[in-house]
């Protein structure tokens, strides 16, 4: 039993564990978006609290419009929430220069969009090599990166074709190569799967395993329960608030104190 100590100006239990654990990859405190557009405004996202820590796998799931990419830009470094505080990487983001955000999300975050978003005019290396031609490394240290980033999703026998040229379920295996070659400190993934049919989507949703195995952090967008499962952890919007952001483990054991007999 916990020795009995003045209660009245002690932190709180959450706290103490926040001392305890790594230092984490994402921290939002009561994030709140608005998006004005001519007299509507429109609440796409509403004190959420999340955190992320090193080696996370997390989903996001809600119905289409409860905020899920607001969200996603938000960790992104994408868009700016309209209120409440934002620490990548222990750092907070709110004061940084529109040229330190550029760089932190050069370093920090690897994105992986529905839509691919590959450059039609670059070849499959060239697109990979982008994150760190932006960053400045000399092309002879890019090269061997970029050769292992379409290793590790087996598409490097494509190397110099066109985008254009390739299936859906290859272009989203380089823009996942892409994501990764600078080995960013998180993978957001934005409905990865949204565009292709159910055998590349499972392929994608594959490597994306094999990426959180190997000991990368994710944060998955998804409408589709089945890929949702595949995470460690999923978080719930509805209307822009966080139904549940608390873990499996933490719902069963509420569960249980709600079925505990009160008399
Ligand atoms: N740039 C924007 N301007 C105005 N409203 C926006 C903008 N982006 C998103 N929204 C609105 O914010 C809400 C959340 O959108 P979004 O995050 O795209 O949802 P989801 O990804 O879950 O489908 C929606 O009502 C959408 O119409
Ligand atoms: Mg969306």
């Amino acid at each position: 039993m916990r020795a009995m100590a003045p209660t009245t100006t002690f932190p709180a239990a959450a706290d103490a564990s926040e001392i305890a654990g790594p230092v984490p990859i994402i921290r939002l405190q009561q994030v709140t978006k608005i998006f004005y557009a001519e007299d509507v405004e429109t609440h796409a996202l509403a004190d959420i609290d999340l955190e992320i820590r090193p080696g996370d796998y997390v989903a996001v799931a809600g119905p289409s419009g409860c905020g899920k990419s607001t969200l996603l830009s938000i960790l992104g470094l994408l868009d700016t929430p309209t209120e409440g505080r934002y620490w990548l990487n222990g750092q907070p983001v709110e004061g940084l220069s529109f040229k330190e955000r550029a760089h932190a999300r050069n370093r920090s975050i690897g994105f992986i969009f529905q839509s691919f978003n590959l450059i039609g005019d670059l070849s499959v290396a060239e697109n990979v090599e982008l994150p760190l031609t932006y960053r400045g490394m000399r092309p002879a240290e890019r090269r061997p990166r970029v050769q292992a980033a379409l290793d590790r999703v087996g598409m490097s026998h494509r190397a110099k074709h066109l985008p254009g040229q390739l299936s859906g379920g290859q272009q989203q295996r380089v823009a996942v190569a892409r994501a990764v070659v600078g080995e960013p400190s998180i993978l957001l993934c934005d409905e990865p799967t949204g565009n292709l049919d159910s055998k590349n989507g499972a392929l994608v949703m594959d490597l994306l395993r094999e990426l959180h195995e190997a000991g990368s952090t994710l944060c998955m967008v998804t409408h589709d329960p089945r890929y949702a499962g595949r995470a460690q952890r999923t978080i719930h919007l509805f209307d822009g608030r966080l139904v549940e952001g608390i873990s499996d483990q933490e719902t069963s054991s509420t569960v249980e104190s709600y079925r505990r007999p009160t008399s």
